[in-house]
C-alpha cells in the first residue's frame, strides 16, 4: 500500500484555512493556492535524485549535488489541479507539464473525461498528479488510470484536502502511489463535498460562482 503524508507544517495549516474561509477572494485564494503547491511541492520532491558534480566556488573546487533532472511530469486534473501548477513549475521549473481534463457528473458524482495530453516519455518520468480535492475519489482514480495506460509507473498524487472515503478509494484501486496532503477532513455531505472542505475548488479558483 503507498503512503499517505499530511502536511502538518504550520504555515501549511494556515494558508489552508485562509482557503477554506468563504470571504476569501478569488485573487487572494489563486495567490495561496500557488504558495501551498510550493510549500508542499518542497516535501513531496524530497526523495528526488541528485547527481555529484564538480563545480567551482570563488575558493577552490569543489563537489556538489544538483538534482540529476529531466525526468520530472506534473499534471494537473483540470480544472483546478490547474492552481498547483505554477508553484510546481516555481519549484521544478524543467519539468514536463500534461494535463487530464475530467469533471463530476452532479448527479452521479462519477467522472467524465474530456482531455488527456501528457508527454510522450510519461513513462520515463516521476510524475506529480495535482488536484487540490480528493473526495469520493473517482476523478484521482481515473486520472491515474489514464496515466497508467500511457506506460507511467511512478506516479504520486498531491492534493490539498481529501476525505477519508477518497483516500481508501485512491490507495485501493492503486496502492503503488504515494498521496500528499494537507489536510485530511471529517466526512462527505449528501453531494459528495468535503466538509468542512473549501466549497467548488474550481470556482473558487476561477471566479465562475
Ligand atoms: C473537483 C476536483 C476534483 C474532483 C474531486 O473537480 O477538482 O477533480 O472534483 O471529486 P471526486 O474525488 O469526488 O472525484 P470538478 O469535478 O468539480 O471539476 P472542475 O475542476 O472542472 O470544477
Ligand atoms: N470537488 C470540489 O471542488 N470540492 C469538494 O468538496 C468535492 C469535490
Amino acid at each position: 500500500m503507498g503512503k499517505v503524508y499530511v502536511f502538518d507544517h504550520p504555515l501549511i495549516q494556515h494558508k489552508v484555512s485562509m482557503m477554506r474561509d468563504v470571504n476569501t477572494p478569488v485573487k487572494e485564494f489563486r495567490d495561496l493556492a500557488r504558495e501551498v503547491s510550493m510549500l508542499m511541492g518542497f516535501e513531496a520532491t524530497r526523495d528526488l535524485p541528485l547527481n555529484e558534480v564538480e563545480i567551482e566556488t570563488p575558493i577552490c573546487k569543489t563537489k556538489a549535488n544538483m538534482l540529476a533532472g529531466g525526468d520530472i511530469a506534473i499534471v494537473p486534473i483540470l480544472r483546478a489541479g490547474l492552481g498547483f501548477v505554477d508553484g510546481m513549475l516555481e519549484l521544478v521549473p524543467t519539468a514536463k507539464v500534461g494535463h487530464v481534463g475530467l469533471y463530476r457528473d452532479p448527479d452521479t458524482h462519477e467522472p467524465v473525461e474530456y482531455y488527456c495530453k501528457l508527454p510522450t516519455d510519461i513513462d520515463q518520468r516521476k510524475v506529480f498528479v495535482l488536484d487540490p480535492m480528493l473526495a469520493t475519489g473517482g476523478s484521482a482514480v481515473a486520472a491515474v488510470d489514464f496515466i497508467k495506460q500511457r506506460g507511467a509507473k511512478d506516479i504520486r498524487f498531491m492534493c490539498l484536502i481529501a476525505a477519508p472515503e477518497g483516500i481508501k478509494v485512491l490507495s485501493e484501486a492503486h496502492p503503488d502511489i504515494d498521496i500528499y496532503i494537507a489536510a485530511k477532513d471529517d466526512h462527505l455531505n449528501e453531494h459528495a463535498y468535503i466538509v468542512p472542505g473549501l466549497g467548488d475548488a474550481g470556482d473558487r479558483l476561477f471566479g465562475t460562482k
